[in-house]
């Protein structure tokens, strides 16, 4: 194996050291570098994303990419690549938060928690960090999932909650960041359908049991659309978010993140809109459906 694996400051996540990427990376050096990713759920590649290339090298390691769906996301030149900048102005909404107005702030979230097939992972790479701000936090949702109290997994067990896609921050039923809204909001978006997911993942790939409580997307508990469920959803939502399952990433240029995103949530704390950030993203397609198109309003 031609890396090493050196633990982070949080309960899970590795830094990979070691790793030549430049030179290639041979299958065997693959292979155990996806089997890291599943075990550890995220890997950090300290200041070795120094190029597209190098970026496309490493992700094809874990899976098939997926591009962006929507063109003007990817990069024209390397399409596998999706552009996250506020260079030509903000990509997503602008929020004042502590009189500040900040640009992309993403709550706690799954990616794709409103699809009924959720990505397998994606990878980040920091090309121009900003001065204020712009961390981006990882959760083990598995390891939240395991610190319930035997009650509480029981009582979750068999139960499925609602997931909706959101376009904004102010339609968030749970752990809503509040912030006032500057930039009007936008029209337009596909028509995607309510999902059902169970509220206790199983991982395809490792077997783990998964606390899904994507906090940017969860609207109401099946069967329980009223103060219990979503007294039950408060709950889990606190627990998950405790510090000790979270990995928060302060930016250094040409870092790079890796995470699997059946295992965890991950949030982008957001930044001042007068700062420029860029990052490039690649997403590992998920191939296994976790939920279901949700058709059916069960009463209260
Ligand atoms: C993402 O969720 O892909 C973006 C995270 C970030 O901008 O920090």
């Amino acid at each position: 194996m031609t890396f090493d694996l050196r633990p982070l400051s949080a309960g899970f996540g590795k830094e990979v050291v070691g790793l030549d990427i430049e030179s290639g990376i041979d299958p065997q050096t693959a292979a155990a570098l996806k089997a890291a990713w599943l075990e550890h759920g995220v890997l950090v590649f300290r200041g070795q994303g120094t190029s597209p290339e190098v970026q496309l090298k490493l992700s094809r390691c874990f899976g098939e990419l997926e591009p962006h769906p929507i063109e003007k996301f990817r990069l024209p030149e390397c399409p596998d690549l999706i552009l996250l900048s506020n260079e030509n102005g903000p990509m997503g909404p602008v929020y004042e938060f502590d009189g500040i107005p900040i640009t992309q702030r993403i709550p706690w979230h799954t990616d794709l928690a409103f699809a009924t097939t959720p990505n397998a992972g994606a990878l980040l790479r920091m090309v121009r960090k900003v001065q204020d701000g712009g961390q981006t936090g990882w959760l083990d949702t598995a390891a939240a999932y395991d610190a319930l109290d035997e009650t509480t997994k029981a009582e979750i067990a068999d139960l499925e909650a609602v997931y909706l896609f959101r376009p904004g921050l102010e339609e968030m039923r749970f752990n809503n960041p509040g912030g006032k809204r500057l930039s009007p909001r936008k029209e337009g978006y596909p028509d995607f359908p309510p999902i059902a997911n169970p509220l206790v993942w199983t991982h395809p790939e490792t077997g783990r049991k998964i606390l899904n409580i994507s906090t940017l997307n969860i609207d109401y508990v099946i069967g329980q659309r009223n103060e219990k469920g979503d007294a039950l959803i408060r709950r889990l939502i606190e627990h998950a978010l405790d510090p000790r399952f979270q990995y928060i990433h302060e930016w250094e240029n040409n870092d790079m993140v890796l995470w699997d995103n059946r295992r965890t949530m991950h949030a982008a704390m957001g930044h001042p809109v007068d700062q420029i950030r860029i990052v490039h993203r690649t997403t590992i397609k998920g191939h296994v459906a976790m939920g279901r198109v949700y058709t059916q309003e069960v009463p209260a």
